[in-house]
C-alpha cells in the first residue's frame, strides 16, 4: 500500500494511506496525541510509587513513535515493552519522521534499536527497557493472559479498519491485562465503548488531545477478594 509522509500541525511527521484516507498519528500533532493518549493517560497513569516495573502493549508498532516516547517518560525504573505490527514500515521509512530532531537526539541510537530489531526476539534496549516485536496480525496472535499493565490500542480507526473493532479481539486485550490495568486509545466511538462495557471493562471518557474532544481510557476491574 502507498505511504506518504506529511508534516502535522505540531511540526512532527506521520504517515498517509490514500487507499484508506487513514493517517498514522492526528493531523493536528503527531507527537502531542502520542504523549496525551498514550503517556500522559497510559503509562504515567500507573502508579509508579508502587512498582518498580511496568509491562505495556502496543497494537501497531507503526513507525515506533509511541515505544520511542515511553522510553523518554516512563517513570518506572523497568520497562517491559511488547509490540505487534502486520505492515512494518522499513527503515528508509522510519528515518523519513526524522522523530529524534523533535524528541532528543540522544534517543537516536535507541530508536534505530528498536526499527532494526529482530522481530520475535526480546531485547535489552538498554538499562531498565526489553523491547519484543511480534510481526503478526492480532487477530492471529493471543496476548499473555493477565500480563500487561497498559494496552495501548493504536490501531486504525473503525471506519477504515473495522475487524480491528470486534468483541473477539477486545476480549483478547481483555485477557492480557492485569487485573487494574488499563487500554487506552484515541478513538471515543459510542458503540466501542458499549462493547468494552459488555466485556466488562470500566469505560472512562477523557479530555482528548489538541484537535479532538475525548478519549477513552478502559479498566480491568480487580476481583474482590472474598472474606
Ligand atoms: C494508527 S497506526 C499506528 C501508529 C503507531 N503506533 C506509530 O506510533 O507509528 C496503526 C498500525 O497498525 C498496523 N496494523 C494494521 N493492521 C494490523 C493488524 N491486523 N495487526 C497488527 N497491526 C496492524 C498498521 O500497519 C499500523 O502500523
Amino acid at each position: 500500500m502507498k505511504r506518504e509522509f506529511i508534516k502535522t500541525e505540531d511540526g512532527s511527521m506521520t504517515i498517509y494511506l490514500p487507499e484508506m484516507d487513514e493517517t498514522y498519528h492526528s493531523t493536528h500533532g503527531a507527537i502531542q496525541e502520542a504523549e496525551h493518549v498514550f503517556i500522559k493517560h497510559g503509562l504515567n497513569a500507573v502508579d509508579s510509587s508502587e512498582k518498580l516495573d511496568v509491562n505495556v502493549f502496543e497494537v501497531g508498532f507503526g513507525t515506533g513513535l509511541n515505544a520511542l516516547l515511553s522510553m523518554k517518560h516512563s517513570r518506572h525504573l523497568y520497562l517491559n515493552y511488547d509490540t505487534i505490527e502486520a505492515f512494518p514500515v522499513t527503515k528508509d521509512e522510519a528515518d523519513k519522521m526524522r522523530y529524534c530532531e523533535l524528541v532528543g537526539d540522544d534517543f537516536k541510537v535507541y530508536y534505530d534499536k528498536m526499527i532494526r530489531c529482530p522481530w520475535g526476539k526480546k531485547e535489552s534496549l538498554k538499562f531498565g527497557m526489553t523491547f519484543f516485536k511480534i510481526h503478526e496480525k492480532l487477530q492471529n496472535y493471543s496476548l499473555t493472559k493477565g500480563k500487561y499493565d497498559v494496552i495501548y490500542f493504536d490501531a486504525f480507526g473503525p471506519r477504515a479498519q473495522s475487524e480491528m473493532w470486534e468483541i473477539a479481539i477486545l476480549q483478547n486485550m481483555f485477557d492480557g491485562l492485569q487485573e487494574g490495568g488499563m487500554l487506552v486509545t484515541y478513538c471515543a466511538k459510542g458503540q466501542f465503548k458499549r462493547d468494552l462495557k459488555s466485556i466488562g471493562f470500566e469505560v472512562e471518557s477523557l479530555p482528548g488531545p489538541p484537535g479532538k474532544r475525548e478519549m477513552t481510557r478502559a479498566w480491568k476491574p480487580e476481583t474482590e477478594e472474598e472474606d
